[in-house]
């Protein structure tokens, strides 16, 4: 029975261009929409850009732009990225688009008036990259995991939602429904959180410190933006969709979300309790995948270890890293890329595998049967396995999907074309080729083989769409794969056509060399080294406003360094003693050692030193103040600001 189904991927924050862990959650997406198409099921896929918040303001700046140029030129390039790799998404929802503000206002202010979000002071843990509060057990080395940056401490009046008030109702939905949150330990990671009391949500920011969000409706001196905006978007596009309809009520209770683990919490628990605030079902699934690494760390824009998917699709072609996706993650745990990899793996199962297969069986039709598919001809005991296994497909293969076993599903097909490979070189058909009573023998094999080419081209259809269909059109399978053919007979054995006559065997996966890889190796390390460059050459922006009040904080006082050390083992730091006019010098370490390789020759030199910055622990020893320097792009021009004039250590500095 044909099953409707609501797909999305998250909203990409527009500070970054995308790369290809936001290629991989949209290509996972677009992927099971082609498969749940072929299996004749009515699917809706959503994604979009999340244009709102500090990050995306600071990303303006430091371009230089205009915010809104900015998010609508980061969101065309996404957009545009999408449609050149031909994702089958049915909307595109913008953050910062009236459709999407109207719902986000609408919903809080239902929500305010049913009394879940309240006025208060807060002080907290913010990672900016993260857009969100930390608690400090989720801390590592007091920084944050996925963006090695240490939370800012943020004191302010805001708006708070009562996420605490639905924590056992939020535990209860989620055991009830244990496959609510896949695959499971993501749910029991859940459910551990949730053994704390559950905080509640700050959801605005004063005007005065951010502009940028969606204004809050009862309060004009206040925006929301991040989470409960954001999240939104899920609903507020089905309330309104690109043509103007409401589409909710036929698609919303079949959602499944297509999320990394980076934002787990925001989905599995901000989200579902505010939903259940606002009165709206929950969505079915939530279905979590791991990251994308390079060497040991994820692959992020602020890490700076980013691949980018149109320019993958120059080198290599796009198609193919999607098979390295399916083929090589684990769907919920972490995985590897390199190029090295992708090029093995592209090599081994899609240049020496598939294509490989093709090419070898279509060359014997060519030369020996006229170039025409064969009769299908009374099986033998050689290829009945074969059968079975192709056979077996039918069954396991959406099984694999729907557990979202990609890798499973991918593994079943490899060994099924292996396994064909393994019956042609038994069968050797170049043997029976050359002996005329056995033509019917010939006819047999290659029948096998084609077929085995043509079930394997549709079951890799949804992953790579363009080549697959290429491969079919090749075969003479021109039925559309968009569900009018059932799945079984699509996929079922002996829907080969003979007769249909074979044009010149295509190339569709011609072997990469090792000197391919090292010019594509050589040109990213090339065009790392420019991206770096260019960031050093960019100006800092000037940071938000502070009144005279915030600055007279910051004790400056007047320090003569009295010795200047290197420190062994550091890369960038000399250690510094400096005299306040206090019982005793200080000791402060200052990453500046590129400019001052002799470190004693800063001996004598006055300096303006942060007296009350709170100590801290470096692995050299404490620290107790910072030295200002300045400078621009990274370390290497960074000197101190000295004074010359007749002043005593200690002397204030205003
Ligand atoms: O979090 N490996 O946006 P974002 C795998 N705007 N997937 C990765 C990845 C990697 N190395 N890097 C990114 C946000 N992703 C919010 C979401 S939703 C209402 C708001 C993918 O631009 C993955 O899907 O940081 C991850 O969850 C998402 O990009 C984060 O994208």
């Amino acid at each position: 029975m044909s099953r409707t189904i609501y797909i999305t991927t998250p909203l990409y924050y527009v500070n970054a261009q995308p790369h290809i862990g936001h290629l991989y959650t949209t290509a996972l997406a677009d992927t099971v929409k082609r498969f749940h198409m072929m299996m004749g099921d009515h699917v809706y896929f959503l994604t979009g850009t999340d244009e709102h918040g500090e990050k995306i303001v600071k990303a303006a700046q430091k371009a230089g732009v205009d915010t809104q140029e900015f998010v609508d030129q980061v969101a065309g390039v996404f957009k545009g990225t999408w449609k050149q790799i031909d994702f089958t998404n049915d909307d595109f929802i913008r953050t910062t688009e009236p459709r999407h503000k109207e719902f986000v206002q609408k919903i809080l202010k239902q929500v305010h008036d049913s009394g879940d979000i309240y006025f208060d002071q807060y002080t907290g843990l913010y990672c900016v990259d993260c857009e969100r509060y930390m608690t400090v057990t989720e801390l590592v080395d007091g920084k944050c995991p996925d963006h090695e940056v240490e939370p800012v401490e943020v004191k302010e009046s805001n708006y708070f939602f009562r996420m605490g008030k639905y924590q056992q109702q939020l535990i209860d939905h989620i055991e009830k429904n244990p496959e609510w949150i896949r695959p499971k330990r993501f749910k029991n990671e859940v459910l551990s959180f949730l053994k704390q009391p559950l905080e509640d949500l700050c959801i605005s920011r004063p005007k005065t410190r951010l502009e940028w969000g969606i204004d809050l409706p009862f309060d004009d001196k206040y925006v929301t933006y991040v989470w409960f905006d954001a999240l939104l978007n899920y609903v507020s596009a089905l309330k309104k969709n690109a043509a103007g309809d409401d589409v909710f009520d036929r698609y919303w209770k079949e959602c499944n979300h297509f999320i990394a683990k980076d934002i787990l919490k925001t989905h599995a628990i901000y989200w579902p309790t505010m939903l259940m605030a606002a009165g709206i079902p929950l969505p079915k699934q939530l279905d979590v995948h791991g990251y994308w690494l390079s060497g040991e760390s994820k692959m992020s824009k602020s890490l700076g270890n980013v691949v980018r998917p149109l320019v993958f699709d120059e080198q290599f072609g796009i198609e193919n890293l999607r098979y390295f996706f399916f083929r090589e993650m684990k769907f919920g745990k972490d995985a590897g890329f390199t190029y090295e990899l992708f090029v093995e793996r592209y090599n081994s199962d899609l240049a020496n595998g598939l294509g490989n297969l093709l090419s070898r069986t279509a060359s014997i039709v060519k030369k020996n049967l006229g170039g025409k598919v064969p009769e299908q001809q009374d099986t033998t005991d050689a290829e009945r396995p074969l059968i079975a296994m192709a056979k077996k497909l039918l069954e396991t293969y959406p099984q694999n999907f729907d557990d979202r076993s990609f890798h499973v599903a991918v593994e079943d097909i490899r060994s099924l074309m292996a396994a064909a490979d393994r019956y042609i070189n038994e069968m050797a058909p170049w043997k029976l080729a050359r002996d005329d009573e056995r033509k019917k023998d010939l006819a047999r094999v290659l029948y096998t083989a084609l077929e085995i080419v043509r079930i394997s081209a549709v079951l890799l259809s949804p992953i790579m769409p363009k080549k697959c269909v290429q491969i079919l059109a090749y075969l003479g399978e021109t039925r559309p794969l968009d569900g009018s053919v059932p799945f079984e007979e699509l996929a079922g054995w002996g829907g080969l056509k003979s007769g249909h006559e074979f044009g010149d065997v295509p190339r569709l996966f011609p072997r990469i060399d090792e000197k391919k890889l090292k010019e594509v190796l050589e040109s990213v390390e090339a065009s790392r080294g420019v991206e770096e460059k260019a960031g050093s050459d960019d100006l800092e922006p000037i940071r938000d406003e502070i009144t005279i009040d915030d600055f007279s904080r910051v004790d400056l006082r007047v320090g003569i360094i009295r010795e200047g050390h290197l420190v062994e083992g550091s890369k960038k730091l000399i250690r510094l003693m400096v005299d306040l006019g206090e019982e005793k010098p200080r000791q402060i370490f200052a990453g500046i050692k590129s400019h001052y390789a002799q470190p004693q020759d800063l001996v004598g030199t006055k300096v303006i030193v942060v007296a009350n910055l709170k100590p801290r622990k470096m692995k050299f020893g404490i620290s107790e103040g910072l030295v200002l320097a300045g400078g621009g792009g990274g370390d290497s021009r960074l000197c101190v600001a000295e004074f010359d004039g007749d002043l005593e250590p200690g002397d204030t500095v205003t």
